[in-house]
């Protein structure tokens, strides 16, 4: 009996059924079937020993190079399959690395501190250290020595809160029982207390942030509790011209440097001569706008010459000795800045508010 082989059918049967394993294990498993012991090919091979002599060995190379061709076939499938699997995984898992990340929300400085952080970083720029005093302050610091004697009418507008002092069992001295003792109305009792501490070395050159109370009663434009920054040089042959050169620099540094300043006269008992400084509007830059009310000008502090029983009172001579002082509000800086309309934002701790900053 004669047994034709068609090697070509058997060799288009294997890659169609290789075609349609879709895994690994559906191409071990067309592997079994064709290249298996007993696997097509290898029956097909033991049928030729069916075949006449003279054909064999011409079939015979035709069945091997037929199995060689569907193992190579084999391979070639599972490496496609291996392929696509890969990039089906590297398209699935591909990660955008120019989206934007998710910022975690540190927080920041509130505004009137970082107003006060400029304030105090620009007058140390000019030499300024900073000093600082206690919030809760004796009638003799706030008042006294600043030549605010009882009954002054500054008593009246700076009306103060004032605190009631426990003397502890066995506290004897004296001061404790009789002090008058209130919240702080000004930074001003700072100047006192830091030239008590440096005099009679010269020079005394500081600024003193720092919080005060007033009894107002709260709304847009007042506040029981705002900020001032101080400031006092004392040194010898101080003039008001030095007076003039150190805030003109400072409103540069603050406002830009083409501000102007302007110091009109004023009244303070602390020092002699006083004045109150203007600086050109930063919003219409003198021209006169809704902020500045028409005028081109903005006040921004008091000022003037130490009075020389603030001087004394300080420890030193005002024979000697001279300085300028003056007083800033910080809340006032920063509502102008960040134009805001309303004082009470700036306690509220609303972070609607605070978030824009
Ligand atoms: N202490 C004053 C106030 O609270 C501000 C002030 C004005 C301070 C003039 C000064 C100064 O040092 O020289 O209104």
């Amino acid at each position: 009996m004669r047994v034709a082989i068609d090697w070509g059918a058997l060799r288009e049967q294997a890659a169609s059924d290789l075609q349609r394993a879709a895994a690994p294990e559906a191409v071990e498993e067309v592997r079994v079937r064709w290249l298996g012991r007993s696997g097509r090919i290898a029956l097909a091979l033991r049928e030729l020993g069916k075949l006449p002599a003279e054909e064999r060995p011409a079939a015979g190379a035709q069945g091997n190079e037929v199995r060689t061709e569907v193992e190579a076939m084999v391979a070639a499938r599972r490496t496609a399959l291996r392929q696509e699997a890969l990039s089906q995984r590297l398209a699935a898992e591909t990660m955008d690395i120019t989206l934007p990340g998710t910022q975690p929300d540190i927080g920041h400085a509130h505004p009137l501190h970082q107003v006060w952080r400029d304030l105090v970083r620009i007058f140390g720029e000019l030499g300024f250290a900073v000093a600082d005093g206690p919030e809760v302050e004796s009638d003799w610091f706030n008042f006294g020595a600043l030549n605010i004697p009882e009954g002054h009418p500054t008593r009246d507008a700076q009306d103060s809160f004032y605190v009631e002092r426990r003397v502890r069992p066995g506290d004897t001295r004296a001061d404790h029982v009789s002090e008058q003792v209130l919240l702080r109305t000004q930074t001003s009792p700072v100047q006192i207390r830091t030239m008590q501490a440096l005099a009679p070395a010269l020079p005394v050159r500081i600024v003193a942030p720092g919080r005060v109370y007033r009894r107002d009663t709260t709304d847009a434009t007042h506040s029981a509790v705002f900020h001032q920054i101080e400031g006092l040089l004392v040194d010898r042959g101080i003039a008001m011209s030095h007076m003039k050169g150190v805030i003109g620099e400072f409103a540069r540094r603050l406002y830009g440097p083409s501000t102007k300043i302007r110091v009109r006269p004023s009244y303070f008992p602390f020092t002699e001569p006083s004045g109150e400084v203007d600086v050109t509007c930063a919003f219409c830059g003198g021209k006169g706008c809704r902020i500045c009310k028409g005028t081109g000008w903005i006040e921004i502090m008091g000022c003037g010459m130490v009075h020389p029983h603030v001087l004394r009172n300080g420890g030193y001579d005002p024979e000697e000795v001279s300085g300028f002082a003056f007083g800033m509000g910080i809340d006032r800086v920063a509502q102008l800045r960040y134009g805001i309309d309303d004082l009470r934002h700036f306690l509220q701790n609303d972070l609607r508010f605070l978030e824009q900053f």
